[in-house]
């Protein structure tokens, strides 16, 4: 079975490789998938990269990737919600780089026949942060403006839609090269970061302001939009200079939310939800590769996926 992994921390072209991996056994609770799709992530690169390794020890070779979507080729006895040949949507803790990826029932949900393979797999890791993000840690205290910062971006072109639908005014930055992209999400408010102050453009406007700009680049206006007394979440580092008044929150994953909530509720709402898709890379090595160094850079919108053929 081909899988992609890293055997070291560093550049991609030097520690990505193929590897031939034995199948993994699948217990009662487990489910096996053959992969169709997976996604790239900011978070697989800063792992290749060494970034996260002060929390999390790996051990090599390891085998990058959290989303990914297939069909199921094998149940555990005690799985009822999906049977072998059912298309599905994966999140799994690595693995997903490669021909099948061995689950627990609770992390796959079946997909909808409608939804392509690449914006099955893509949506994931995004979808996740946006849903737990939104309902979980804010909840009732998020109020009725935010602010996206990073809005071009996968976990920021869904907050947007998610927030919309739930009839909030949404407050939106990106570059200017994604402005009628964001537009068309339904933000009711942009401004482009590359172009204008998007601080001072939004001045004390939002009752919530989210982070989510690749790195969490955008913390200082971020602070100046937020209304002294709201919440800022950071997707990365918070601000280390917190000027203003308010509720200062990191997001993260965390045990107490639930995939089978979250990516059940994306397969409800899939049909409304744009995800843009930059690149679709066939199933080789020199891909994964490429796609990692795409991401290094300030690539154009979407995700970057890794598809197979058949
Ligand atoms: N904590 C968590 O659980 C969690 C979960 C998912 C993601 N993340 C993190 O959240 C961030 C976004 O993830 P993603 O998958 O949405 O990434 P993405 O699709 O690459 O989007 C990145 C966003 O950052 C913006 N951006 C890039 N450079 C910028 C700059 N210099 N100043 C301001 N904005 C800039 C981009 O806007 P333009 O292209 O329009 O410039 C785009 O909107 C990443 O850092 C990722 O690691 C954290």
């Amino acid at each position: 079975m081909k899988r992609f992994a890293i055997k070291d921390y560093g550049a991609a072209k030097d520690v990505l490789i193929e590897i031939e991996a034995e199948p993994r056994l699948v217990d009662d609770t487990h489910v096996r998938v053959e992969l169709k799709a997976f996604a790239i992530n900011p978070y697989d690169i800063a792992l290749r990269q060494g970034a996260m390794r002060d929390f999390r020890t790996l051990k090599f070779p390891y085998v990058l990737g959290n989303d990914g979507a297939g069909i199921v080729t094998e149940v555990g006895s005690e799985i009822t919600h999906v049977k072998v040949g059912d298309e599905v949507i994966v999140h799994a803790v690595g693995g997903t780089y490669g021909e099948e990826v061995v689950v627990p029932g609770k992390k796959i949900v079946k997909k909808p026949a409608f939804m392509t393979w690449e914006a099955a797999a893509g949506a994931v890791t995004p979808w996740l942060t946006a849903y737990n993000l939104v309902t979980h840690l804010l909840g009732d205290k998020i109020g009725e403006t935010v602010m996206v910062q990073g809005a071009s971006g996968a976990v920021g072109s869904l907050l947007v839609q998610y927030l919309k639908a739930q009839g909030k005014t949404v407050l939106a930055s990106a570059s200017k090269r994604n402005e009628e992209l964001v537009r068309q999400l339904g933000a009711d408010q942009f401004a482009a970061y590359d172009v204008e102050d998007a601080g001072s453009f939004f001045a004390d406007q939002a009752d919530t302001v989210i982070d989510a700009t690749k790195g969490g680049r955008a913390g200082e206006a971020g602070m100046q939009i937020m209304k002294a007394g709201g919440n800022f979440v950071a997707l990365n580092d918070l601000p280390s200079d917190q000027k203003k008044t308010g509720n200062y929150l990191s997001f993260g994953p965390s045990e107490d939310y639930s995939d089978f909530e979250a990516l059940t509720a994306l397969t409800g709402l899939a049909d409304k939800l744009q995800l843009t898709i930059a690149e679709v890379l066939p199933f080789t090595l020199a891909s994964v590769i490429a796609g990692h160094e795409k991401l290094e850079g300030h690539p154009s919108a979407g995700k970057i996926i890794i598809k197979k053929v058949g």
